[in-house]
Formats: structure tokens, sequence, C-alpha cells
């Protein structure tokens, strides 16, 4: 890909590929329209079968839009919802529950990561009905250990809400395989199509929920509506963003033909694996705690805010390459580099030598 604004290492967006974002340029169709069933029908398949969801459905808007889908049709006013966040996005998963169920917050420290050993005396203690975690916890660079302690919560006879936006497909996972009842990733992150669409998919206990509420807090996220319209023909409720969905079935088109899901988690492992080695050897320590590292972004600390402003600044006037800053606690003095989507590791290595070069003055 040609990079005219230089090179972009931010964890969402993530640059699109050309071919990614020219499947957009067609001829406009309706959505009420064979053409759009045999897309959507194509990318809901799709869908469920990376996932192992019984169900999956596309929704039009952000990643935080898909995850609010999950809670308001899962979760009640009287659940208890158990939210588990260790970073700003768990936060804000947690805030969303609050909206529409009864939360119980045990939170970790920012860079801190979250084990079956740490999680299972707060899932003991709260007898919640449901847990609700994030997968990859993008502020901090924190992979959590979801397999086990969904595992564990499934086995107390709990439903299993994940955000998964940072993770997927950079990070192995399978709702099955994972005890995960509810799931969701954003387009602009590691399937790396334009954003604007949240991918959920559902287990048959969580599909089970949905389908017999009688009341569900909203029109346009009502999952009912979703079913319903997909089992008529395979369309959406509502107008969705029909040159998107174009792009999406596209970007699933290029994770395949470079090897399909297994592939990507690899090449993303691989990537993250190698960024922090060179932070490492550069004296960085960082954000995420040992044995929590994403495989889909890096946060590494600085010697001082001064430090981290300075090479985020030269990175972007010198080598015209754009990373952003940590979160939460490193704030000030945390940066962050994503290795998520079709990214390449020239890129990555040109960001590296830059930062060594940075710092050597
Ligand atoms: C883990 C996580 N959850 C939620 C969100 C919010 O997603 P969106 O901005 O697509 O609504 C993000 C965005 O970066 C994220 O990384």
């Amino acid at each position: 890909m040609v990079n005219v604004m230089g090179i972009l290492l931010a964890p969402g967006p993530v640059p699109v590929l050309k071919e990614i974002s020219e499947a957009q340029c067609k001829e406009m169709i309706t959505h009420r329209s064979g053409d759009f069933t045999k897309l959507y029908g194509d990318i809901v398949t799709r869908l469920k079968a990376y996932f192992g969801a019984e169900e999956a459905y596309v929704i039009t808007g952000s990643g935080a839009l898909g995850l609010e889908t999950l809670i308001l049709n899962l979760c009640e006013k009287n659940d208890r919802v158990l939210c588990l966040p260790n970073g700003e996005f768990g936060d804000h998963q947690a805030t969303t529950v609050k909206v529409y169920a009864d939360a119980t917050v045990e939170r970790l420290e920012d860079g801190k990561g979250w084990n079956l050993e740490r999680a299972k005396p707060h899932i003991d203690a709260s007898r919640a009905k449901v847990l609700a975690m994030v997968y990859n916890e993008t502020s901090m660079g924190v992979r959590n250990d979801i397999k086990e302690i969904c595992h564990y919560a499934k086995s107390k006879g709990m439903l299993t809400i994940i955000d998964g936006i940072s993770a997927w497909p950079g990070t192995e996972f399978n709702m099955e395989e994972y005890s995960v009842d509810a799931f969701v990733t954003g387009s602009q992150k590691g399937i790396a199509a334009p954003p604007g669409m949240a991918l959920v998919g559902l287990s048959k206990e969580a599909v089970g929920i949905f389908t017999k509420r009688t009341f569900i807090p909203s029109y346009y996220c009502d999952l009912r509506r979703h079913k319903k319209r997909y089992e008529q023909d395979q369309q959406t409720p509502n107008t969705p963003a029909v040159t998107l969905f174009w792009a999406l079935q596209k970007a699933f088109d290029v994770m395949d033909g470079k090897g399909g899901l297994p592939a990507a988690v690899k090449r993303h492992k691989e990537a993250s694996l190698h960024v922090q080695a060179r932070l490492k050897t550069m004296g960085f320590p960082l954000t995420a705690e040992a044995g929590f590292e994403s495989n889909t972004v890096t946060g590494f600390v600085c010697k001082d805010a001064e430090g981290a402003k300075g090479i985020k600044a030269k990175l972007a006037s010198d080598y015209q390459i754009k990373i952003v800053g940590a979160r939460g606690k490193f704030k000030d003095n945390g940066l962050r580099i994503a290795h998520m989507g079709n990214f390449e590791m020239k890129d990555l290595d040109a960001c590296l030598d830059g930062i060594e070069k940075i710092i050597r003055g």
C-alpha cells in the first residue's frame, strides 16, 4: 500500500488496503434486494464460522454500539453483572452495564491482567448472573486470560459477554472453545476495514435469552428484529452502511487469502513479540504486566512525559509515523504502537528504528 500520509500505527482505525477501500466504489444497491441478501448472507455465514457462533449480525455503528447491543439484549434491570475492568475500555463497559443492569465492579490497576486466580474470588463472591469483561484492553496493551475465566464463569452458570473489539482476529478465539456467549469486534480494528460496523456473535444460550424477552430497551438495537429480518431474507432491519459491508466482505477475502484466522493470529503474535523485544532492548518497560502482553498493541513507558511527547512528535515530523499515547496511569509517559490489521513488518521496524535514533539523540 502507498501511504501518502505516512505510516499509521494507531490501534484503530488502522490503514485500509486499497482493494478493501475500493470494494466500496460500486454502483449503489438497495438493501432490499437480492444483491444485498447475497452480500449480507455471505458476511454472516463467514462471521459465524470465524467466531464459532450460533448467530452473528453486523450492526451499522462503532464497536461500542455492538457492545451496548449485547448488554441491553442480554441483561435486565435486576440482573447482577460482574464487570472486571483493568483499563479505560473495561471502565466504559462497566458504565454501559450500569445503564441497563445491576453492575458489580472489581477493578485491577492499569497495566495488570486478569487471570483465573485473580478473577475467581470475585466470581465466587459476586453471585452474579453475567460476567462482562474486555479481552484486549487497548488502552494498556493488556490481554486478559478470558478463556480460563469464562470456562470457570460458565461452570458457575453465568452468561459471558466479551468485548473483543481490539482482539479479533489477531488473538486466538472461538466462542465455543472459550465459553463465550456474546462477543463483539469493530470493523476498524484487526479485520482492517473502514470504521462503522460492529460485528457481534451470540451463543445458543444467548439467543435463547434475547428471543424469550418480552421487552428490550431499544428499538434499533433489538436483536429480535435483526434475527427476524435475517431469517426472513438475510437482510438487516434498517438501512445498513451498504458500502462498508462490501469493504468488510473484501476484508474477509483478504484474511482468508493470507491463510485465514490461524495465520492472522500468528502474524499478530509474531509482530507483538518482535516489537516487545526491540522496545525492551532499548530499555523501555512495557505498560503491560509480563505474561499479559497484547497481540495487537504494545504500550511502553518512557522516562518522563517530555520524553514521550518528544518521541511521538519526532516520529511524526521526521519519519511521518503516527503512534498514539497510552492512557490511564501511563497517559503522560506512555506510548502505544499498534500491530493490528494488515500492517507490514517493515513499517514496524521503521518505527522502532526511528525511536532508537530519537532516544540516542
Ligand atoms: C477494547 C475496546 N473496547 C471498546 C472500544 C470502543 O470502540 P468504538 O470506538 O469502535 O466504539 C475500543 C476502541 O478503541 C476498544 O479498543
